[in-house]
């Protein structure tokens, strides 16, 4: 048995997708998904997994990472590789990264650098672009970027003053060009100048310890700007996608919108759905300031809407906002909360830790799961079903699962290099067993054979399913000047 074949067969287990779950068998040749039925019979030289009692799933996508980041002043601690091979120790098989390109800095160069670094990911990677400031050349590149490079999604930081924040105009500007491109505008929603008074205010009051972090960042400053960008998005009739939604004023603001017809799309991360705002209160800086991202964890009553938004259906995905920096790192902000790098990791845990919460608890069933994880964002971001899906003609992208399986998370077993585990000690039910990457087994029972350089830039293409039916009711609602007699 070798995990080099280029044949794959997984006999016996349920195949879930986002639609059903079927008893079948999953024939894998050379990197795609070659037929899903019973009775499947292995080619020659084929390997052979036994999945019975096990679910077969389409791997994770976790469409919000952040490798090898320049961010605050400080790199992150995991690269591309690092990263996507401890995304596929848990399952997920595909990322979407984050080209962030500086204010003036020119989109393409900023774009080719991310390319570069990207080139030694385990996984397949995509990347959104962000858009930090605007000119004509940011509309130029808007375009060769959607039309040469297979980048479908361009994002908008809210918050970051003084750095990567994006003003209303920038906001008006590039999404009315995504929407001529087919492109959807993405929004991490918080009022950057709110928050930068409340900083201030916080360390004038002898708040500077990672506590201050959550005070300068409540959830009206999160709402306020999923607000804003939803309603710049509906005056524009763009689709919209929230990124990372922390609080149930942001769910509800995006429940409202689609309620009224609005298409609006929510993502929710692992970290969000579990972990609560008590952290920043830790005695030790370390264990308060490892906490430390944007927004931030929040009470446990947010934790309850959120997982009652997805499963209501108006937030979509899951993803970890992977962005893993140590506590060397996070000590730059010993004496001054707001200079602590904000991020936090979870590539590896995500997938057991919903499982675990969502579908173990009865809030997801596992084709909900499915849909959450992995379906949805294929879908937003124009990739179904190639990736998020178990069907023939797909990428051989798979995740065996043991729903009976059991681990204890912790930094000491992950495989991130990032020195501390948002989900440390917890006991999950519910783990892969294996890992297939473009039909290779790349992770079989806790032997994880990532290679650096395996992982394929995956183009997306433009005007995903929503573009057809928001041109159709921007032309019946089209205005109309009166015609009068002169
Ligand atoms: O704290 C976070 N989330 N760091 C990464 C950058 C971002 O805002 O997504
Ligand atoms: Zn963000
Ligand atoms: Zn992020
Ligand atoms: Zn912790």
């Amino acid at each position: 048995m070798s995990d080099t074949a280029s044949a794959v067969l997984i006999r016996g287990g349920t195949v879930v997708n986002a639609d059903r779950e079927q008893r079948a068998d999953v024939l894998c040749v050379d990197g795609r998904i070659q037929a899903v039925g019973a009775d499947l019979a292995a080619p020659p030289g084929a390997t052979v997994v036994d999945a019975g009692g096990q679910y077969v799933m389409p791997g994770g996508i976790d469409p919000h990472t952040h490798m090898q980041l320049p961010f605050m002043g400080t790199v992150t601690a995991d690269d591309f590789y690092t990263g996507t091979a401890a995304g596929l120790a848990g399952g997920t098989t595909s990322i979407i990264d984050f080209v962030i390109p500086d204010p003036q800095q020119p989109l393409m160069d900023a774009y080719r650098m991310w390319r570069g670094w990207a080139e030694k990911a385990a996984a397949d990677y995509s990347f959104h672009v962000a858009i930090t400031w605007w000119d004509e050349s940011v509309r130029a590149d808007m375009g060769t970027l959607v039309h040469e490079e297979g980048v479908n999604s361009f994002k908008h930081f809210m918050a970051y003053k003084n750095a990567i924040m994006a003003d209303d105009e920038t906001l008006v500007n590039s999404f009315r060009r995504a929407l001529e491109l087919g492109a959807m505008p993405t929004v991490h929603a918080e009022n950057g100048e709110l928050v930068f008074l409340l900083q201030q205010e916080m360390k004038a009051k002898g708040i500077t310890g990672p506590e201050g972090h959550p005070l300068s960042r409540p959830p009206a400053v999160e709402a306020e700007a999923a607000q804003r960008a939803i309603a710049i998005a509906d005056v524009l009739n763009v689709p919209i996608y929230v990124v990372h939604v922390s609080c149930a004023e942001s769910a509800e603001a995006i429940a409202r919108a689609r309620a009224r017809g609005q298409r609006v799309y929510g993502e929710v991360l692992a970290g969000h759905l579990v972990v609560d705002d008590s952290v920043y209160r830790h005695p030790d800086f370390a264990v308060a300031a490892a906490h430390v991202m944007s927004p931030p964890f929040r009470a446990r009553e947010h934790q309850a809407a959120l997982w009652r938004g997805l499963q209501a259906g108006h937030l979509h995905t899951t993803a970890t906002d992977h962005c893993t920096f140590c506590a060397a790192q996070k000590a730059a902000g010993r004496l001054d909360f707001s200079k602590i790098p904000n991020g936090t990791g979870g590539i590896e845990e995500r997938l057991a830790v919903i499982w675990d919460e969502g579908v173990n608890t009865g809030r997801l069933t596992p084709s909900e799961f499915v849909a959450v994880t992995s379906a949805n964002a294929a879908r937003l971001f124009n990739i179904y079903p190639r990736k998020g899906c178990v069907v023939e003609g797909a990428d051989a992208d798979l995740v065996v699962w043991d729903p009976a399986g059991t681990k204890t998370l912790s930094v000491a077993t992950q495989h991130s290099k990032g020195d501390h585990n948002i989900f440390e000690g917890r006991t999950v039910t519910g783990i892969p067993t294996h890992t297939l990457s473009g039909g290779r087994l790349v992770y079989v029972q806790g032997d994880l054979r990532a290679e650096p350089g395996q992982g394929r830039y995956v183009k997306r293409p433009p005007f995903g399913p929503v573009f057809d039916a928001l041109s159709r009711k921007a032309a019946l609602q089209a205005p109309t000047a009166v015609a009068r007699s002169a």
